[in-house]
């Protein structure tokens, strides 16, 4: 059997407003295999953020156990938590999130120096991961001065620049016109047969299209697998 990279077992996550809770995922239990390319989708408010959140521990689950690549997420520090983040887990967003005054090239850079690998290589790996992108001509453009579709592959960029084990992506061509969905899957996919471990959220059963699976998330419970 293949290494397991994801495995939540009897995830939950509730808010408490006043004097009511609100569980927003009541009782996860997912598996995701080294080399899948998994597409979690469902309606508006169905939980998926708040699942994402968890899986790329950016929150902590209400109960319930999150095991990332053998490891209990539970049991780790903070700063155990802050390198997992860095090495193992590429993140790509709706909206970019690209810092608005640098450059391509310095926003790609950025994960790479916060890492503990030499920065002398962070340009050169900043430039490679850029070129595989297609973006290699417009380095020091700011944000602004690309499209939606370069402001995603740029975004991409950063998110695989440390070479992480795990992509997560919650709506990636949400902003995104047809032609840069397309684009901007066929990367995912490429990145996907390369052997990285994708997990995606997405509405549009186009992008859904591109998966190998796809779960769909209904009132904080998994429907079908
Ligand atoms: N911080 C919060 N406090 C209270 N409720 C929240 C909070 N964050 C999300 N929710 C609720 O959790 C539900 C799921 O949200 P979300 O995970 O963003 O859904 P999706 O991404 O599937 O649209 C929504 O009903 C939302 O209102
Ligand atoms: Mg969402």
């Amino acid at each position: 059997m293949a290494k397991k990279i994801i495995e939540t077992v009897d995830l939950w996550k509730e808010y408490t407003l006043g004097d009511q809770v609100i569980p927003v995922l009541r009782g996860i239990n997912l598996v995701v295999e080294e080399g899948e390319f998994v597409a979690i989708m469902g309606p508006s408010g169905a939980g998926k953020s708040t699942l994402m959140h968890i899986l790329g521990c950016l929150d902590v689950p209400t109960r319930g156990k999150y095991v990332l690549d053998g490891e209990d997420v539970s049991l780790m520090n903070d700063t155990h938590l802050s390198q997992v983040r860095n090495r193992k887990l590429g993140f790509v967003f709706q909206a970019f999130h690209l810092v608005p005054w640098a450059t391509a090239l310095e926003n790609v850079m950025l994960p790479f120096l916060y890492s503990d690998r030499p920065p002398r290589d962070a340009r050169q790996r900043a430039v490679d991961a850029l070129t595989r992108m297609g973006m290699g001509d417009r380095l020091r453009h700011k944000p602004s001065e690309l499209s939606g579709g370069q402001q995603q592959r740029v975004a991409i960029a950063r998110a695989i620049v440390n070479n992480p084990s795990l992509l997560l992506a919650d709506e990636p061509t949400g902003n995104l016109d047809s032609a840069s969905s397309r684009e901007v899957m066929e990367i995912f996919q490429e990145m996907n047969r390369e052997g990285r471990t994708i997990v995606l959220i997405t509405h549009d059963q186009e992008v859904a299209a591109y998966a190998s699976r796809r779960i769909i998330l209904r009132d904080g419970r998994i429907l079908e697998e």
